[in-house]
């Protein structure tokens, strides 16, 4: 999606990094994924979203040039290319803390058609730096071992079905300083395959085993139990930590809960506990499974006492539309909620009342993110800020840009000539990148400085010649 450029000589004047309900978009109109200058097609723009909170998203897919984690402000303008940190092809990403500061965790790796693999979680700190390999601070990551399993009595395409093979599904809470296991749980040993839904149909080999269960979330309570989701049994496990045991189940063939049409799900992702683990979000990926007519987040209320689940809110799409996997609902400080809509390139909010406040599109054609997320986050990479300059009739462009930096408010630009250095401008930063003309020719070259909003400096670009050549630290 991205073909980003630092600093890029852009022969187009800077657009704006959104369009507004743009059928030319989906025309193919900025590519098969958009670039730089067009990131977003927001069907409903987001006037109220917080000026300082930024959406992170890793977009992947045959339309995307450059699969990774980024970062994208309110309006979709380019904050941070992870790529350019050398992070590829990126599933679960999000904000969170570890030891007290705010930080980025990733999972990365190789992972099949079908949607799972093996990887390992990455959490990087505020200079996108790698301070921990292992898994996301909530210190879970999922495991698919495979095994012999007679498979006989389910669909399948085997010539000898009681040699079959099946993928287990094993939750692991990790110890990140020491990288050992703390807990692990076998869905094998508490969940029989005739509890789920999708057959092994043209799986079943040792080459392709049958994905019965497929976790694609965990999360541990105050309590020391954990809510485990798995796609393809469409239910909600609540383990006991102590034991494993499966202390109720909602949802799939054997829910604890009497449910409805509103409070039933399928193939669902990313379960949450809320409210004092009161209550449960999850991105109900209804339609997969054949039930429902539209994706959606929802919010439930399970009181295992009467065994029944109360409805609290759904949090629909811009248009009723299914996503066949992926897909997750961030819930907000003020209640509000950030929904991915994971098989297809759209994020939204919806607030506490249901109502959708904003909806945009990050990409055309075949473009997914596992997660969408939305956070405070302060950047400070380590790199140095980027330059590049473009002569013309008049003197020069200068285009300047620092790949993550949050804090740069001010651009300021300074012409050198010898060993001689003065300045020649200030100008507010605008967007990804932001450009400057010096109406002046004979110039040795340039360097610039990203400034916060007080003045303090926060970087320095190296000196870049306007005969193209690098000129070295100021
Ligand atoms: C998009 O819509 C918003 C809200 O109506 C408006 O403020 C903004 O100028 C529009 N931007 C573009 C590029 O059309
Ligand atoms: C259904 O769930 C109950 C408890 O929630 C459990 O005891 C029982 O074994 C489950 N049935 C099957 C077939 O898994």
């Amino acid at each position: 999606m991205l073909c980003l450029l630092t600093a890029s000589l852009l022969a187009v004047p800077a657009l704006s990094a959104y369009v507004n309900q743009s059928r030319e978009y989906n025309q193919g109109k900025y590519g098969d994924g958009p670039y730089q200058d067009v990131l977003f097609n927001f069907q409903k723009f987001p006037s109220s979203a917080p000026e300082d909170e930024y959406l992170f998203i890793a977009p992947r897919g045959q339309a995307v040039r450059s699969a990774g984690p980024y970062i994208f402000d309110r309006y979709g303008e380019l904050v941070w290319d992870g790529t350019m940190f050398g992070f590829g092809q990126t599933m679960t990403y999000m904000p969170t803390t570890y030891q007290g500061k705010s930080v980025l965790a990733l999972w990365q790796g190789n992972f099949n058609i079908n949607g799972y693999g093996n990887g390992q979680g990455v959490i990087l700190d505020e200079h996108y730096k790698v301070i921990a390999n292992v898994a996301p601070a909530s210190t879970f990551t999922s495991v698919y071992p495979v095994k012999r399993y007679d498979l006989s009595g389910y669909q399948n395409t085997l010539a000898s079905p009681r040699n079959g093979y099946i993928l287990d599904g094993v939750a692991q809470e990790i110890d990140i300083a020491t990288g050992r296991a703390i807990w692990t749980w076998s869905a094998l040993d508490h969940v029989h395959p005739s509890q789920c839904y999708l057959p092994p149909g043209t799986s079943g080999s040792r080459d392709s085993p049958w994905d019965y269960f497929h976790i694609n979330s965990i999360e541990k309570d105050s309590k020391g139990n954990y809510l485990i989701s798995s796609r393809h049994c469409s239910a909600v496990y609540y383990v006991r930590g102590s034991d494993g045991a499966i202390l109720w189940t909602l949802g799939g063939r054997n829910s604890s809960f009497r449910q409805d049409r509103r409070t039933s799900f399928s193939f669902q992702h990313d379960a949450r506990w809320h409210d004092d683990e009161t209550t449960i979000s999850l991105f109900d990926n209804a339609a997969t499974g054949g039930r429902g007519s539209t994706a959606r987040g929802l919010h439930l209320r399970p009181n295992s006492n009467s065994g029944t689940v109360d409805f609290i809110q759904e949090m629909l799409p811009y248009l009723r539309t299914p996503s066949l996997s992926q897909g997750n609902v961030d819930r907000q400080g003020n209640g509000n909620w950030i929904l991915g809509w994971g098989n297809i390139p759209y994020v939204s909010e919806t607030s506490q009342s249901g109502e959708l406040l904003w909806a945009g599109q990050f990409g055309y054609g075949d473009v997914q993110s596992y997660t969408a997320h939305r956070a405070k986050w302060v950047g400070y990479p380590n790199t140095k800020p980027d330059l590049a300059i473009r002569k013309n009739d008049q003197g020069y462009t200068v285009f300047m840009s620092w790949n993550g930096a949050t804090e740069v408010k001010w651009w300021e630009i300074f012409s050198t000539s010898g060993t001689q250095s003065r300045s020649v401008g200030r100008i507010g930063k605008s967007g990804f990148e932001t450009t400057f003309s010096v109406e002046s020719s004979n110039l040795d070259g340039f360097f610039v400085q990203g400034l916060k909003g007080d003045g303090t400096v926060l970087g320095t670009s190296r000196i870049r010649r306007t005969d193209g050549r690098d000129g070295g630290d100021p």
